[in-house]
């Protein structure tokens, strides 16, 4: 299967899986992170246009408009219509500002040097190649203008993950149905690689990058989801899904502390840059 219909696939049978399991009222994400680091850019409090970029279904974008004016325009892109239409309904009353586009990273809907600020949240490393994806970014952004991405992280060593990958490699042996080709570009894994990267795509420069870690606790049906919520199980049967749900929650019952409760931190990166012409 191909990769965009691969992820259509995902993110069509469960739109807005990312902010389910990502964003927190109670305690800090990685969303507001994101946030706030756009808020320390002085020239982004005037009449700007921002764009969030595979935006899902809008939580980013949820947050970010409240620390910006009225008149601020957000596009918002995906290429999945199950997630904007979802972003949409969230959105609700704010959508005058708000233009909903569904478009590839790899050709934005969007004209050349026309966006102040580019945000894009848990997307940036499924973009392969994802030298393609910036070349557009860069296409699309003002002169000064701000990129600022988080990605996913490497997972922390422990027995969770030691136990997801058994019982994982286990039912895909087993119950695999679905073979996408590769989407996952494995050079946002390093921060050393992304470096690299970046110093290719013409324009975006003084890029930064920052380890973010979450300390999360979980139960063990919280923790069995939230390894579940990655692209491999879409690639299982039913029966699949319900093998992998039933070994891990039994096991990760295993693997709790005296408050009934798993310890777990979620690794991700930031990466900022700026588009200088000279
Ligand atoms: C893991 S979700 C993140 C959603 C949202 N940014 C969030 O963090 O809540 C990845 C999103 O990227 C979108 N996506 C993946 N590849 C894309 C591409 N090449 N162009 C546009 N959207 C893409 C998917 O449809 C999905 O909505």
């Amino acid at each position: 299967m191909k990769a965009q219909e691969f992820l259509n696939y995902a993110h069509d049978r469960f739109p807005g899986m990312t902010s389910r399991f990502f964003a927190r009222d109670d305690l800090q994400d990685s969303y507001e992170d994101l946030c706030k680091l756009t808020m320390n850019i002085d020239w982004l409090r005037r009449d700007l246009v921002v764009l969030d970029l595979a935006c899902g279904d809008g939580e980013l974008t949820k947050k970010l408009q409240k620390n910006f004016e009225f008149e601020t325009r957000f596009i918002l892109v995906d290429q999945s219509e199950a997630e904007l239409n979802l972003a949409k309904r969230r959105l609700g009353p704010a959508r005058h500002n708000i233009d909903f586009k569904v478009g590839s990273a790899f050709s934005l809907p969007i004209q050349s040097n026309s966006v102040n600020l580019v945000v894009c949240h848990m997307a940036l490393m499924l973009m392969r190649p994802v030298d393609r994806a910036l070349a557009e970014i860069s296409r699309v952004l003002v002169e000064n203008g701000v990129f600022v991405a988080v990605i996913g992280g490497a997972w922390q060593e422990s027995r969770i993950q030691e136990i997801f990958l058994r019982e994982n490699r286990r039912v895909q042996n087993q119950y695999r149905v679905i073979e996408p080709e590769e989407f996952i570009d494995r050079r946002m894994r390093s921060t050393q690689a992304i470096l690299e990267l970046f110093s290719c795509v013409p324009l975006l420069n003084e890029v930064q990058v920052q380890d973010l870690t979450y300390e999360r606790n979980f139960t063990p049906i919280q923790m069995t989801e939230f390894m579940m919520s990655v692209y491999d199980t879409y690639c299982l049967s039913d029966a699949g899904i319900l093998d992998l749900q039933k070994s891990l929650f039994e096991e990760y019952r295993e693997c709790c502390n005296s408050d009934g409760l798993i310890h777990f931190k979620i690794n991700q990166k930031m990466i900022f840059s700026k588009k200088l012409t000279c």
